[in-house]
């Protein structure tokens, strides 16, 4: 029986030692300690012996599975640390590679462009109105001294959705909806920024496009105030160092009506390809509110006058930042976006 102990030690000593991985040492612990591996079944096969023999047997087979016990252990400290020492050796840490970037996104360059033109209006005690992209055709049209059939409505390709329903071709529609709401309160000075829709697409033309109107109505309010803010405006969009003029021009809406240019930033005026070599750039129409347009609304033109102006904003930002194909506003191609 002794001899029969130390062969299970030996082996056990033999095979523990060879054990290549955690896995195969707890095939060893299950081999000879487990419920049905080798050295607890002696302590079973017990029942047999004399009561004089149980205890001594007893005892070794005890001591054996201690040994045996106290070899696994060891054998796992060392099979774990080997794995440890291998993983510091393996997953090496290079932190001199670059770090992952999260792409930040930013407003779209209409956007900020539509921002900035806010900021200088609001700067100037300016209020800012919303009104519908659907729109009816009276407030479109009518309202503005454009009746129906009139050759004026040529100047602008309207997207019909039926007779009186259409898509504005403008900003000015927010005219007649703020006079309506608000007449006759003095002073108004109103900024409507959005989007307008035009049957129009080429290099220069797009069916959406984003425009914002602006007008004051007060007592007394002449071309000298219309100009006055503008040249501001053309100040602060292009630089100090800007000038304005205006040109006789022609709107239902106005009257006198005047397009607005701004001296040429590319040049400082001097002519070149961008201003098409005459120093100045359109940016805008623009007059005082016609005499109709107030009495329609209700005010009382001998009492109270006004001016208005409506600039195209893809037109601005392609002056200011120098695109030269307005598609590209659309076209939503990274490669451009993120220039801005
Ligand atoms: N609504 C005009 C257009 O879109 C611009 C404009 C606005 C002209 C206000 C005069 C006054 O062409």
């Amino acid at each position: 029986m002794k001899t029969q102990l130390e062969g299970i030690m030996n082996q056990a000593r033999e095979l523990i030692a060879k054990a290549a991985d955690i896995e195969a040492l707890n095939e060893l612990r299950v081999r000879f300690l487990g419920k049905k591996g080798e050295i607890t079944s002696i302590l079973r096969g017990m029942g047999g012996l004399s009561p004089e023999e149980r205890p001594v047997l007893g005892k070794l087979v005890n001591e054996l599975r201690d040994q045996v016990e106290l070899l696994i252990e060891e054998k796992l400290t060392e099979l774990k640390l080997g794995n440890k020492a291998r993983r510091l050796k393996e997953e090496t840490l290079d932190v001199t590679l670059p770090g992952r970037v999260r792409q930040v996104g930013h407003l779209h360059l209409l956007t900020q462009v539509m921002n900035e033109i806010k900021e200088i209006f609001l700067g100037m005690g300016f209020e800012i109105v919303e009104g519908p992209e659907v729109e009816l055709d009276y407030y479109n049209f009518e309202a503005l001294n454009i009746p129906k059939d009139h050759p004026a409505r040529d100047m602008q390709d309207t997207f019909y959705i039926d007779t009186e329903v259409l898509l504005r071709t403008h900003t000015s529609p927010v005219q007649a909806r703020v006079y309506e709401a608000r007449v006759p309160q003095i002073p108004l000075r109103i900024l409507a920024p959005g989007k307008v829709y035009r049957c129009d697409d080429d290099a220069t033309h797009s069916p959406m496009f984003q425009q914002v109107e602006g007008f004051v109505i007060d007592r007394q309010i002449s071309l000298a105030d219309l100009k006055g803010t503008l040249l501001a405006f053309a100040r602060q969009m292009f630089g100090q160092e800007r000038e304005i003029r205006l040109r006789p021009g022609f709107f239902p809406f106005t009257e006198p009506s005047a397009e607005v240019d701004v001296s040429c930033m590319m040049c400082g005026g001097k002519g070149c390809r961008t201003c098409s070599h005459t120093g100045w750039l359109e940016i805008l129409g623009s007059g005082l509110v016609h005499p109709r347009v107030l009495e329609m609304a209700g005010y009382d033109p001998e009492q109270v006058s006004g001016f208005a102006f409506g600039m195209g904003v893809e037109r601005i930002a392609m002056l200011k930042y120098g695109v030269d194909d307005l598609r590209l506003f659309f076209e939503n191609d990274l490669r451009f976006l993120r220039q801005f």
